[in-house]
């Protein structure tokens, strides 16, 4: 793919103490556990405190993956955040945690492909790094999903929650790191999955906030056709371009919003469920946070070895997806 070899050097992640579980939203909206558990494969999500906003759980992450790398924050050269709930309009989250890391040489800046945000942000770290114009770079996947959720539309309340994941990225031996990435969008499915309120086409007045409009909007039947469709040609496209064949995968790290959606995945590429690193039980979707925080569990539960072939795909807003092959 490039002429340096770039590999993740090391994984952080972060969630909430607070569980929301679904009992608790019984009580909120008309819906029940069992519809739930059965319909989505989530049981609980974890919620940030109102003290806490986005680049916080980022941070925590962060240290984290710097840890795990063993290089320092003064020694980042780029800090790219992925996020749709970044701490305010501007500066951006990346800023923000660039401040709070010391991180004072890096560059840095927040990107916006939802749910796709991290792979968005792995390919242009990777970038850099392959082109020689930086030698570390930080990405991470952060959201407070819980502020922009409506706690009383039962079609999306249930699914969404808070954390933060993070990777270092650098030089790493030839052989070993990113085979390809295949990123996707399609605006003219924007509308299926979007927040108008606050934004420039929608400005915040007393009437957009009457009206909801700060909110996830979703059409979910259309999204779950979308991700099913998409989360196998992604991966399928990614593994082509790597040369690498789907019976040679050692773990699939999906976005989580679904575990029907996951496991249509899976059986595309012919892969049993423990090939998977599966964590929305837990979490729920966590938009950029879910790949990195999923990928950080299966590093720390000691799932992923060297030489080890590692497919990651994500789909969301926009519409975006994104697909990488890596050799750990
Ligand atoms: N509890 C109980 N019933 C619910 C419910 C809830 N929380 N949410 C919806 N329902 C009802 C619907 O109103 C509908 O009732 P109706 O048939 O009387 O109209 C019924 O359950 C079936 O709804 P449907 O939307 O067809 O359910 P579904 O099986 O498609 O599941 C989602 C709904 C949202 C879980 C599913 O479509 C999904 O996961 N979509 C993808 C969403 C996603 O990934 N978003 C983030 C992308 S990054």
């Amino acid at each position: 793919m490039m002429g340096t070899s770039v590999g993740i050097l090391g994984t952080g992640k972060y969630v909430p103490e607070r569980r929301l579980t679904n009992k608790e939203l019984e009580q909120m909206v008309e819906t029940n556990e069992e519809w739930i558990v059965s319909r989505t494969g989530i049981r609980e999500r974890r919620i940030a405190e109102s003290s806490q906003a986005t680049s916080d759980l980022a941070y925590e992450a962060s240290i984290r993956a710097l840890e795990a790398a063993g290089i320092t924050a003064d020694q980042l050269d780029l800090i790219v955040v992925a996020t749709i709930t970044p701490d305010m309009f501007f500066p951006s989250t990346a800023c923000i945690l660039q401040e709070k890391l010391g991180a004072k040489k890096a560059a840095a800046f927040d990107l916006s492909a939802a749910c796709s945000g991290f792979i968005y942000g792995l390919a242009n770290a990777a970038g850099f790094i392959a082109t020689g114009m930086y030698r570390y770079v930080l990405v991470v996947g952060a959201e407070c999903l819980s502020r922009i959720t409506d706690y009383t539309d039962r079609n999306t309340c249930i699914l969404f929650g808070d954390g933060a994941g993070a990777v270092v990225l650098g030089e790493v031996p030839e052989g070993r790191g990113f085979k390809s990435f295949k990123l996707g969008a399609d605006g003219a499915g924007g509308d299926l999955l979007r927040i108008c309120g606050g934004g420039s086409r929608v400005p915040s007045t007393e009437q957009s906030v009457t009206e909801r409009r700060h909110f996830i909007e979703m059409n979910g039947r259309d999204v779950f056709k979308f991700a099913v469709r998409v989360m196998g040609s992604a991966a399928e496209e990614a593994l082509a371009a790597a040369g690498i064949d789907k019976a040679d995968i050692d773990l699939l790290i999906p976005h989580q919003a679904n575990i029907r959606i996951i496991q249509s995945a899976l059986e595309r590429l012919d892969l049993p469920e423990e090939k998977a690193a599966i964590n929305l039980d837990r979490y729920g979707n966590m938009s950029s946070a879910s790949i990195p925080v999923a990928l950080a569990e299966a590093v720390e539960e000691g799932r992923v070895s060297e030489g080890d072939r590692l497919v990651l795909v994500g789909f969301g807003g926009g519409l975006t997806w994104g697909a990488s092959v890596l050799v750990w």
